[in-house]
């Protein structure tokens, strides 16, 4: 560390920078048929607070609260994805009811959810699960497209366009 110049020490901070972050899943929108049916698996309705964890462009809270009133909050660690979120929902006029957070996922605070939205990986979803265990309020319902949650079984599924997706709701801390 000695021989590093400060001058040295400010390129490498400035590297780190410019590095796009860590993504544990790739950016792969759902389809607007399937987010449709994730709102509808999970009951959304104006009394919601809807999280979607790795929200990509927003969609999903976006439609959460245009559709059926809710609240929503889209957490993603793609600067790029929360620009593109929150210019959506101004374009759709929902920015008073949703804003779009550049954090990890596994780092949020999730805590006032009503409802929590999954499009992720398998693994991804196993490493989350006893977070939000640990985090949500029981009672709160967590919906993911195309991957379950291994022997927590989920309570709703449905299909749509050849897209499964399953419905859990938090049970109460033992
Ligand atoms: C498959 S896309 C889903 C987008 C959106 N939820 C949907 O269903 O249309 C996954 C998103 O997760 C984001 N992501 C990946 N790893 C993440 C992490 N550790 N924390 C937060 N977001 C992450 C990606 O940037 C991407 O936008």
């Amino acid at each position: 560390m000695r021989f590093v110049s400060f001058a040295g020490i400010l390129l490498l901070a400035s590297y780190a920078a410019a590095q796009p972050p860590h993504l544990d899943v790739p950016y792969v929108p759902s389809p607007n048929a399937v987010v449709d049916g994730m709102l509808k698996l999970d009951k959304v309705s104006k009394s919601d607070v809807v999280y979607d964890l790795g929200c990509g462009d927003g969609r999903i809270v976006i439609s959460a609260a245009k559709e059926y009133g809710a609240k929503g909050v889209g957490i993603d660690i793609n600067p790029d994805r929360v620009r593109e979120a929150r210019a959506n929902a101004k374009s759709a006029g929902v920015d008073d009811r949703v804003r779009f957070e550049e954090n990890d996922l596994f780092k949020a605070d999730i805590k006032a959810a009503t409802v929590v939205t999954l499009y992720l990986l398998p693994d991804v979803n196993m490493r989350l699960r006893p977070k939000l265990l640990q985090d949500l309020k029981p009672g709160t319902r967590v919906v993911s497209h195309s991957f379950d949650m291994e022997d927590w079984k989920p309570e709703g599924e449905a299909s749509i366009d050849g897209r499964h997706i399953y419905l859990w709701t938090v049970p109460a801390r033992k």
